[in-house]
């Protein structure tokens, strides 16, 4: 399968998908970088690793619609099959994530379905939670709510902040995203309704 990564900012979870993926063996190949602001840092990694990249700035659109609609078009255009988001701090329109359901995942900084939305390691501790982590999921309309493919824990110290405590998180998202889009790229994760159908080797 052909993969597009969106991103919006650093893109270091896209840096490590870049480098899973050129593995022999990886199960898909990553086509094409998309970022909805052209400075995304990210962007720049991706061209000189020579990968095709899409810059749609979302403030040239008129609405959420219209940008989705031209992103859909770019995705399409690069004879995409799975859409990666890393990053990708934009909320995408119903009709966009029905268009590819089942076939879009996303990586949130938290063991889901505790701690939706932003500044999830700042509410991690806030909750006093002792193990906090990622998750890669499917993609549903309703933010942070898709179907779980695969979570990753770390353990909160008791001198944890903000910042050593998503440094933590951040090594496991770098492992772990890449191992799950391989699944779903594989077809041994797949999703069947509202939960995700696992085959043999999936772990
Ligand atoms: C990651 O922590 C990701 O889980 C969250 O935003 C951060 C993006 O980092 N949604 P990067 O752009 O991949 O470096």
């Amino acid at each position: 399968p052909r993969i597009a990564v969106l991103i919006s900012g650093r893109g270091s979870n896209m840096a490590s998908l870049l480098a899973a993926a050129q593995a022999p063996g990886f199960p898909a190949q990553i086509a094409l970088v998309a970022a909805n602001r052209p400075e995304a840092a990210g962007l720049a990694h991706a061209r000189a690793a020579g990968l095709a990249t899409e810059a749609l700035d979302h403030e040239a659109y008129p609405d959420r619609a219209a940008f989705d609609r031209a992103l859909d078009a770019a995705l399409r255009r690069h004879g995409i099959d799975l859409v990666v988001l890393a990053g990708f701090m934009r909320v995408l329109t119903p009709g966009f994530v029905e268009a590819w359901a089942g076939r879009m995942l996303n990586i949130h900084p938290s063991l889901l379905p505790l701690f939706r939305g932003t500044r999830t390691h700042a509410q991690a501790l806030a909750a006093g939670v002792r193990l906090h982590g990622c998750t890669v999921h499917f993609v549903v309309p309703e933010l942070d709510a898709g179907p779980i493919v695969a979570q990753a824990a770390v353990p909160v110290l008791p001198q944890d902040d903000v910042q050593t405590l998503s440094a933590r998180v951040l090594v496991q998202e770098h492992r772990l995203y890449p191992a799950a889009v391989a699944l779903v790229a594989s077809g041994r994760a797949v999703l069947d309704g509202d939960r995700v159908v696992f085959g043999p080797g999936a772990g």
